[in-house]
């Protein structure tokens, strides 16, 4: 069988009130016209075409490579949509599937089935019956139970509307058939549209899906919303069946893209996401943001981490409150503590950093102590600079390293120095003012103020 599948995608979108196209929304962290180009692309279609209007160049410089497009100028309904892409169809001996571009939840296996079932009818489309059929278009049957046709709201009696079972959107057509459907087309009905439901006529089959969330079509934040919470709920069951914990799968946030290993455990208010894959062992807490980056194995992520492009090997301890930034490798065993920021900054195995600290373009050995209170300056107003701390250094609490400069191996870096020349091995490194004390000092002074 040859199959062409048409998206729709140029509507409005009116009710997201943005200047942004509806289908580039996100969904659980992907455009929503991903979901329905990715379950085409399984499909075997010969031809993927999104027919695009409104914000046009975005959907398409968004989509390109992975479909063609027909542009619809004007708006005029769901009908003239497909027509948009009439020479593509014209010149087209097959099947054409139909989809929308605002309906993120349907699964590729529901459109196979679908295929399969409806292959042998000239115009088909999926029917579910739901629970408020409100705003959707109904089913009409009649006494035996066959279709007659498709009436939108707008259009309906008061009888035609107490209907359950509605137009899902999604339909399978003769390409030569839907031609001629829509050539007879008109758009004498209430909104004054070109109605692509009018192709429905007695004769269509309509496949009656069972599982409702999955033709939710997205017109407004709201229903935005709940398609994300459907996705992210989904995902939490395949991680969950996968051996991961998950303290409150409600509060569960994941890009499919996202890899979690078994027996790893996450508590509530966690946002994992892009290219990001957390190893076995692993627990990571609450309020943390993770994205495009390594967790591996037994690692543990305190509360408050915002972590990116970023690695963490394995056993190591992160957090509460840390930040990784892009660039940043730590090689294992690694302890980075509360408030310390690291940029571009790579940490040899058992090398630690616990507590208030910024670490950038800094290449530290293994069995590195960095105190409390370090500062890497590697940036003069102009251009950026590194620190090199080789293996086994120790780095007093208050330090300020100012870069380009080397911390040979072993050396140790006394607290509170401002370091601006290289450090030998083995050697200890001193910036300091000769401390005195001057007794009695005090009470002097406020005897002078008249003070107690
Ligand atoms: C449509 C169906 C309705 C069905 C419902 C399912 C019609 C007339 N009605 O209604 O029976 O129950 O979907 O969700 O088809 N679009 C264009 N160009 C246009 C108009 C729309 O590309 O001129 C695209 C939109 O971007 C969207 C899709 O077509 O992806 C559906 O359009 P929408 O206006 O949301 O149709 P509904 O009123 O929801
Ligand atoms: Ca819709």
């Amino acid at each position: 069988m040859n199959l062409m599948v048409l998206i729709l995608a140029a509507g409005k979108g009116t009710r997201m009130k943005s200047d942004t196209p509806k289908v580039l929304f996100k969904a659980a962290g992907k455009p929503m016209v991903d979901y329905v180009v990715d379950a085409a692309s399984g499909l075997g279609a010969e031809r993927i075409n999104v027919v695009i209007g409104n914000g046009a160049e975005l959907v398409q410089k968004h989509l390109a490579g992975k479909a063609e497009f027909s542009v619809q100028t004007a708006q005029r309904g769901t009908g003239d949509a497909v027509m948009a892409a009439a020479d593509s169809i014209s010149g087209f001996n097959g099947k054409v599937l139909i989809l929308c571009g605002d309906m993120p939840l349907v699964k590729p296996e529901t459109l196979k089935n679908f295929i399969e079932a409806a292959e042998k009818h000239p115009i088909s489309f999926m029917s579910v019956k739901v629970k408020n059929p409100f705003g959707y278009g109904r089913v009409i049957r009649g006494i035996d139970g066959s279709v007659i046709k498709i009436v939108e709201e707008k259009d309906a009696t008061e009888d035609e509307k107490r209907e359950d079972e509605i137009n899902t959107g999604i339909y399978l057509c003769d390409s030569k058939e839907l031609m001629a459907r829509l050539e007879g087309m008109d758009c004498n009905n209430a909104q004054g549209e070109y109605y692509l439901t009018d192709i429905v006529k007695k004769g269509s089959y309509a496949h009656l899906c069972k599982d409702e969330t999955e033709f939710l079509g997205v017109n407004n934040r709201v229903q935005l919303a709940e398609a994300s919470r459907v996705l992210w709920d989904r995902l939490a069951e395949k991680h969950m069946m996968n051996g991961v914990s998950l303290l409150d799968p409600k509060t569960f946030y994941c890009d499919g893209t996202v890899e979690i290993d078994n027996d790893v455990v996450i508590y509530p208010n966690v946002f994992l996401e892009g290219d990001t894959k957390i190893g076995r062992g692993s627990v990571i807490y609450s309020g943390t943001r993770i994205k495009d980056s390594v967790i591996a194995e037994n690692c543990e992520i305190k509360e408050n981490c915002l972590i990116t492009e970023s690695h963490v090997g394995a056993e190591s301890h992160i957090g509460p409150m840390a930040h990784l930034r892009p660039g940043s490798v730590l090689e294992g065993d690694n302890k980075v503590g509360n408030f310390v920021e690291l940029k571009k900054a790579k940490m040899g195995i058992g090398s630690k950093s616990s507590h208030l600290t910024y670490l950038g373009d800094a290449e530290i050995g293994k069995d590195v102590n960095i105190g409390c209170g370090t500062i890497t300056c590697n940036y003069d107003g102009y251009s950026k600079y590194k620190t090199i701390i080789e293996d086994g250094v120790f780095v007093g609490s208050d330090v300020q390293l100012v870069a380009p400069v080397k911390v040979g191996k072993g050396a140790l870096i006394a607290a509170g120095s401002t370091i601006t020349k290289d450090v030998p091995a083995d050697a200890l490194g001193i910036t300091r003012a000769k401390q005195q004390n001057m007794e009695g000092w005090v009470s002097a002074w406020k005897k002078k103020k008249g003070v107690e």
